[in-house]
């Protein structure tokens, strides 16, 4: 039976706490120049409607490393939606690779496209969620803390696909996690509704605040990302209006505890959402997290592919 990883949801609380694990013994063994070839004569196919940076170069870089081999399709090649369906996509990308990762604005479009196809499919981005993001963000706190349990992270600014992961990845692991957004931009109900639940298991606390300096109180880590993400570039500067006092700077970074780092999904539009100098300054984990997307998605890879080559 094959395994998708569309959401965080897709995994249980263990199998989160194993991926971080895993993409840490990952990080040692290419630091200490092993090879670690789990996925040879693994394929992967990546389908990309938006622009990228970290998460082509991560899943063509990982694979390569784990001794597979990638192909990249860029929308207008295939003629995504339009040239021939996604279901039909699914199934023909199956009979020829091992996984497909794809980038799209519809997370329905994605769900399609997992249900055709047969082999498993990883969300690389919607609209609604980015998993691989939180993956790589829950490594890099760990790697920084020592632990995941008990960790108070704020998330400052737009209730976006970046937030709507953070939810399900807090309250899968029983995190603590405060959202500071404007009240017309709060994370979607229906995202809430399911993180909630997973709260009530897992132990997670998880509140949603206007102000973002009450909402920096007490945390470990304060998380930002861009105000108006790919696809909403026509929103950007009533956008820049509305969310100007959740910019991350040193003020607010005043009113978080001493030792709060800070991170950023990237890429980051310096002096909106965050400063130069915070995104530069030294309680920054922002280039930290954006090598993890490497290390975080091949553990995800051999996790989907070959996890009894998860203890190797
Ligand atoms: N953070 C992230 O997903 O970056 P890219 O959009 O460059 O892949
Ligand atoms: N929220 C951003 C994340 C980019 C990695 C977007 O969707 O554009």
């Amino acid at each position: 039976m094959k395994r998708d990883f569309l959401s965080l949801t897709d995994v249980t609380a263990a199998e989160l706490e194993r991926l971080v694990y895993f993409a840490c013994a990952l990080k040692r063994r290419q630091q200490r120049g092993e090879v670690a070839e789990l996925l040879r004569g693994k394929t992967l196919a990546l389908l990309f409607q938006k622009p990228s940076l970290r998460t082509r170069a991560s899943f063509e870089v990982g694979m390569h490393q784990l001794g597979g081999f990638t192909t990249y399709f860029h929308h207008q090649d295939v003629g995504l939606g339009v040239r021939e369906p996604l279901k039909d996509l699914g199934r023909v990308l199956s009979r020829y690779y091992s996984a497909i990762v794809m980038r799209t604005f519809a997370h329905s479009d994605l769900v399609a496209l997992a249900r055709a196809a047969t082999v498993p499919v990883i969300n690389a981005l919607t609209d609604l969620l980015h998993p691989c993001q939180i993956l790589a963000a829950l490594q890099t706190l760990y790697e920084h803390f020592g632990r995941l349990a008990g960790l108070h992270v704020a998330y400052v600014g737009d209730g976006n696909n970046v937030a709507h992961s953070w939810l399900l990845g807090a309250a899968t692991l029983g995190l603590r996690l405060t959202l500071a957004c404007p009240p017309a931009y709060r994370p979607q109900a229906e995202v809430w509704r399911q993180a909630q639940a997973l709260a009530a298991t897992s132990g997670a606390v998880l509140e949603i605040v206007d102000d973002p300096v009450q909402g920096v109180k007490g945390a470990d880590a304060v998380y930002t990302d861009v105000w108006a993400s790919m696809g909403q570039e026509a929103e950007a500067e009533v956008r820049r209006q509305v969310f100007r006092p959740y910019q991350v700077n040193r003020t607010l970074l005043e009113a978080a505890p001493s030792h709060a780092v800070v991170m950023h999904c990237l890429p980051a539009h310096r002096g909106e959402e965050i400063t130069e100098e915070v995104l530069e300054g030294p309680r920054s984990l922002v280039f930290e997290e954006a090598e993890n997307r490497l290390h975080a998605q091949k553990a995800l890879l051999v996790f989907l592919l070959a996890p009894e080559r998860m203890s190797l």
